[in-house]
């Protein structure tokens, strides 16, 4: 299939997928909603590589959210025996691709074993510099907000900065994205046309595009097709058309 025509000029800097609609992949297969996650990891792997190959320099996938924690315990365990082994086998899809790994997120929540693969393989991608893969992984906006807000009021009063100085500066320095650019698109999968607590702050001036594939279905086809929709909008951030230009 002919892949839609992109501008290697005006790439977003940095996109942001929700990943969704798994289980019910797995449903119209009848099969157990694990099946599907396990097909969603594949395209973790596939989009990854092919943000990196296109010269995507941030990609942040929402893989398991604060709310997530409230799913059936086999499936919660499921999704985090599956990370473990992901992390596993992609350590050299991330090296070969000169990928760096981050996550953001309470990781303190998540089982030690899945914590310490993470930052195992975050240290070991520690160099590489081509696109950082940026995971959420426990991750909750308004967890995050919260813990910003605690992290500011405390410097504030121990005088380390004045409340007259806050600015989107310094908010920006205490959420777990400290050290990632604004959301430029944020592709969300299944359908679903909502945020689902992910990077409130962050995508307020993002692109939103919303398809109906499944994440298991979601292809570089699918990929292009987002990314060429994106290059297709005027990006005013409050100014007039004519200002543009
Ligand atoms: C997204 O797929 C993966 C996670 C939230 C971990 P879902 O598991 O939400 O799939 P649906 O929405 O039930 O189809
Ligand atoms: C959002 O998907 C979280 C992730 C993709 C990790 P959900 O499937 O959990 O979202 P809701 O509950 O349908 O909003
Ligand atoms: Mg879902």
């Amino acid at each position: 299939m002919l892949l839609p025509e992109i501008n290697k000029e005006r790439l977003p800097r940095h996109i942001a997928i929700i990943m969704d609609g798994n289980g019910r992949w797995a449903k119209q297969r009848g099969k157990i909603r694990v099946f599907g996650h396990e097909q969603g990891a594949r395209s973790v792997r596939e989009i990854t590589e092919n943000c990196a190959e296109l010269g995507i320099k941030h990609l942040t996938l929402y893989a398991f959210s604060t709310e997530n924690w409230k799913r059936p315990k086999l499936e919660v365990q499921t999704l985090m025996k599956l990370l473990i082994s992901s992390l596993r086998k992609e350590i050299n899809t991330l090296q070969d691709n000169n990928i760096r790994l981050s996550a953001i997120g309470n990781l303190d929540a998540l089982p030690a074993k899945v914590k310490n693969e993470l930052l195992d393989v975050i240290e070991r991608t520690g160099a590489n510099n081509q696109m950082t893969l940026t995971l959420a992984l426990s991750y909750g906006s308004r967890e995050e907000i919260i813990n910003m807000a605690k992290a500011v009021s405390a410097k504030v009063k121990n005088n380390i900065i004045s409340s007259d100085n806050i600015d989107e500066y310094v908010i920006n320095q205490h959420l777990y994205t400290r050290d990632l650019p604004d959301v430029d698109l944020l592709i969300r999968t299944s359908g679903e046309q909502r945020i689902s607590n992910f990077l409130l702050w962050q995508i307020a001036y993002a692109e939103l595009y919303f398809t109906d594939v499944l994440w298991p279905d979601f292809s570089k086809t699918d990929l292009y097709q987002a990314i060429a929709d994106y290059q297709s909008r005027e990006r005013r951030f409050g100014k007039t058309s004519e200002q543009l230009t």
